[in-house]
């Protein structure tokens, strides 16, 4: 609800803005037809710009929750070598896709299920999902190995849980 005041003020006080730029040309111009035509142009900038404000802190919302959830339930847990070798580097020690409070390379993949996380899996593996990194680590792995990191990562909420006892 607070977002929507605030980007509704900024609308307002875009547009405003924009009026009393427009409203200078005016005066001297006098083509007052021009300037509601630029007005609106203006609002519908203005709005634009409103929402990519609105995209960008949901982005930064999403990035604290993601820390939030790193000190929190996604803490400090016991995690597969394997998946410490092959996975950590990129998606975290603990899935979170976040190392010193900044995105990793891979996204997040703690608190997903074991079921979409082995198709995820199996997509990249058969192309199905492009991912160059993904297909490429995938490649000399089968089925059971999809599926016992698939397990793993699914089980990595539980474990956290477990964790904090
Ligand atoms: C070199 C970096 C890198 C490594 C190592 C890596 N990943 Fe990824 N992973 C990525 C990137 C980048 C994506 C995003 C791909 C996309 O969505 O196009 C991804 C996506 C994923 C996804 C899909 C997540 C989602 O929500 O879409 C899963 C599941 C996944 N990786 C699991 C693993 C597992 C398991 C390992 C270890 C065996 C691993 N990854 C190792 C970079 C990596």
């Amino acid at each position: 609800m607070k977002n929507i005041i605030v980007g509704l003020l900024t609308v307002g006080i875009l547009g405003l803005m924009g009026l009393t730029f427009m409203g200078g040309g005016a005066y001297h111009g006098g083509e007052h037809g021009k300037v509601i035509k630029d007005f609106g142009d203006t609002m519908t900038a203005a709005k634009t710009v409103t929402v990519t404000e609105k995209d960008d802190r949901k982005k930064e919302d999403d990035k604290l929750n993601a820390l939030r959830e790193k000190a929190g339930s996604a803490g400090a847990f016991k995690v597969s070598n394997e998946y410490k070798r092959k996975c950590a580097s990129c998606h975290g020690a603990n899935g979170s896709g976040m190392q010193n409070g900044k995105p990793m390379m891979g996204p997040k993949i703690f608190g997903q299920s074991a079921e979409k996380l082995y198709k995820d899996l199996v997509e990249f593996k058969s192309g199905r999902k492009e991912n160059v990194v993904m297909k490429g680590l995938l490649i000399p792995m089968n089925d059971e190995d999809l599926k016992r990191f698939a397990d793993e990562i699914g089980e990595f909420p539980a474990r956290a849980e477990a964790a904090k006892q």
